[in-house]
C-alpha cells in the first residue's frame, strides 16, 4: 500500500530541526560553565576525557570528540558504551561524557555505573531530564529536541550534536566560534530547502539499491556512519561507512558499475583525499554522490566551520533514507526488529 510521506513522524521530525537545534544551543550555552570547568580540570590534571554512546549517540560522540579536540586542544576518546565498559581502563579523576537521547539505554547505564565505581566524573547529555542517566550523573545537559516518535533518531541526533558543539566552543579559544555555531539553525533550514527536491530525485534514480557505500573523515566520518545507520534502519538498505583514506586499503574492491558511493566533501584541505578518491571512483563507473560546500557537489551546502558541518551534512542523508523507505512501501517510523529504547545488554 502506498505510504503518505506527510503523515509520517520521521519527516516531520527532520523538518523540526532548525528549531530544536536553536533551542538546544541557547539552552546549553546558558548552563555550560560547570561542564567546562569539569573538562578543563580533567585535562589540566592529565586525566582522560571519554565520550561514550550507543548507535547514533556513539556517532554523535565521534563528532563531539573531533570538535572538542579541534577547538580546545583537549585530547579525548570516543567509544561505544559497551566497549568502554568492558575493555577500557578507567581511573579516578577521568571524565565520562555520556551521550544518550533516552538516558535509559542498558549498555550506557552499566558503563556509567562502572565509571562511577572507578571514581570517574560523569556528565550526561540527554533528551530526557527525568531519565536514569540524568539522575545518576553528576552534571546533565538536557537537549531541547522535544518528543521524538520515530524510532530512527533524527532531531535528537542533531540536538545531541548541538549540545556537544556548544560545549566544544565554550572550551579554550573556542568562544570566538559562538556566532558561527549560532548560524547552524539557518544553515539547516536552507539545507532542508535545498535538498528535499534534489534528494527525492536521487532517491527515485537509486530506486531499490542493494547497497550504499559512504565515505567521510574526521567529523564527517561520524556523518557517514550515522547516514549508513539511517539507511539500514529506516530504508532497510545495507549500507557501510568508511574513513575515506581507508577505502583504498581493501573496500574499494567492492565498487562495481553503478554502485552508489556517497561522500561528505568539504573545501577544508583535509578532505582533498576524499575528493581525489571520488574522482577516481567516478572513472571506474561508481554512481558518485557528493554532499558538501564545493562548487560541483551533488547537494551543495552553504560554507560552514568544518567541525560544525556534521549537523547540516546529515540532513540530506536523513531525507534520502526517508524517501528510499517510502518508495519501497516501508514505514520508516517503525523499523522491523527495533525499539526506541534498547534496555537489553
Ligand atoms: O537513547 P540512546 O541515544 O542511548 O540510544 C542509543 C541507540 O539505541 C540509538 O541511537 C539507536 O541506534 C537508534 N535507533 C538510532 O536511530
Amino acid at each position: 500500500m502506498p505510504i503518505n510521506p506527510n503523515k509520517l513522524n520521521m519527516l516531520r521530525e527532520i523538518k523540526e530541526q532548525p528549531q530544536t537545534i536553536r533551542d538546544t544551543i541557547s539552552s546549553t550555552l546558558r548552563q555550560v560553565e560547570s561542564v567546562k570547568q569539569i573538562i578543563e580540570e580533567t585535562a589540566s590534571n592529565r586525566r582522560a576525557v571519554f565520550l561514550i554512546g550507543c548507535g547514533t549517540s556513539y556517532y554523535a560522540s565521534i563528532a563531539g570528540k573531533c570538535a572538542i579536540q579541534a577547538f580546545s586542544g583537549i585530547p579525548c576518546v570516543a567509544y561505544t558504551a559497551s566497549e568502554f565498559r568492558d575493555f577500557e581502563i578507567m581511573n579516578k579523576g577521568d571524565t565520562v561524557i555520556a551521550v544518550s537521547q533516552s538516558g535509559e539505554t542498558g549498555d550506557m547505564l552499566t558503563a556509567v555505573k562502572q565509571a562511577m565505581k572507578h571514581g570517574c566524573r560523569t556528565i550526561s547529555i540527554t533528551n530526557e531530564a527525568k531519565s536514569t542517566l540524568a539522575e545518576i550523573s553528576q552534571k546533565t545537559i538536557v537537549t531541547k529536541a522535544g518528543k521524538e516518535s520515530a524510532v530512527p533518531m533524527t532531531k535528537t541526533y542533531t540536538a545531541l550534536l548541538a549540545a556537544l558543539f556548544s560545549i566544544a566552543v565554550s572550551l579554550g579559544d573556542g568562544e570566538q566560534l559562538i556566532p558561527e555555531l549560532e548560524k547552524t539553525p539557518k544553515i539547516v533550514e536552507d539545507t532542508i530547502k535545498i535538498s528535499e527536491t534534489q534528494v527525492r530525485d536521487i532517491s527515485a534514480k537509486l530506486s531499490d539499491p542493494s547497497e550504499i557505500l559512504l565515505l567521510g573523515r574526521g567529523p564527517n566520518y561520524a556523518t557517514a556512519a550515522e547516514g549508513s545507520l539511517k539507511f539500514k534502519e529506516a530504508s532497510l538498505v545495507h549500507a557501510e561507512a568508511f574513513h575515506s583514506p581507508e577505502f583504498r586499503h581493501g573496500p574499494k574492491a567492492l565498487v562495481k558499475q553503478g554502485t552508489p558511493v556517497i561522500a561528505l566533501t568539504n573545501s577544508n584541505k583535509l578532505d582533498e583525499t576524499t575528493i581525489r578518491l571520488m574522482e577516481e571512483l567516478k572513472t571506474t563507473g561508481a554512481n558518485t554522490i557528493s554532499i558538501g560546500d564545493l562548487a560541483g557537489s551533488t547537494i551543495r551546502i552553504p560554507p560552514f566551520n568544518y567541525y560544525l558541518t556534521p549537523i547540516p551534512y546529515i540532513i540530506p542523508l536523513q531525507i534520502l533514507a526517508f524517501y528510499l523507505a517510502v518508495q519501497k512501501g516501508i514505514d520508516p517510523d517503525n523499523p522491523k526488529n527495533l525499539v526506541k529504547v534498547t534496555t537489553a545488554t
